[in-house]
């Protein structure tokens, strides 16, 4: 699939979860597209901290994550995004880790989508429970979560269709300025 279709195509599918195991070749596939992504001064902060086990992944979806959030204990695999920001560049009191970690949880996202598996990116979760449920190291920052999964429905195309159907987004105008800020471009 072009990338744009895969782009295009992206859907956070929490409400698509099953609880199918995952192919090891798509875990591994999923965490190499995001490690191909882009950091500031190729510093490569961002870690990967992959759940399978499904005591664990039960427990942190009922102990860490918000209830509305809860879908992701339903998931064969939830990875979390994390980082030491003072493994990332700071440059004009800006530190880049979040970014980072963005530009590769996104990667993961478009991989997972290509590959037909249900991603949802959310932050909605207690840091301070999941770091104390998967005993990570206090300098440590969880910056976003996905479970992976695959889709209950037929294909990727038949979950993701109502929430792709129902998307909203800001115009181009809005977001896009030619020459000079708060002008559009058409
Ligand atoms: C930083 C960030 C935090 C988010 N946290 C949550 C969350 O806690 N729960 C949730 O359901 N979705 C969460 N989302 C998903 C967004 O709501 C979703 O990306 C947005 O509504 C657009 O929908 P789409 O991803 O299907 O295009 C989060 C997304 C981002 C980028």
């Amino acid at each position: 699939m072009e990338a744009i279709k895969v782009v295009n195509r992206r859907a956070s599918l929490k409400a698509c979860l099953s609880g199918k195991k995952i192919d090891k070749a798509d875990l591994i596939e999923v965490l190499n597209a995001a490690r191909s992504a882009p950091s500031g001064k190729n510093q490569q902060p961002t870690r990967f901290l992959v759940v399978t086990d499904e005591a664990l992944i039960k427990k942190l979806a009922s102990e860490a994550f918000s209830e509305g959030n809860a879908m992701v204990g339903q998931a064969p695999v939830l990875i979390f995004a994390c980082a030491n920001p003072k493994d990332a560049i700071a440059r004009d009191g800006q530190n880049y880790y979040l970014f980072d970690a963005g530009l590769a949880m996104e990667n993961l996202l478009l991989a997972a989508t290509d590959l037909g598996l249900a991603t949802h990116v959310m932050t909605g979760y207690r840091e301070t429970e999941v770091k104390r449920i998967l005993a990570l190291p206090e300098e440590i920052r969880v910056v976003a979560a996905t479970p992976l999964a695959c889709p209950p429905q037929k294909s990727y195309e038949e979950a993701a269709k109502d929430r792709l159907a129902g998307r909203t987004r800001k115009g181009l105008q809005e977001i896009a300025f030619l020459n000079t800020w708060g002008k559009g471009l058409a």
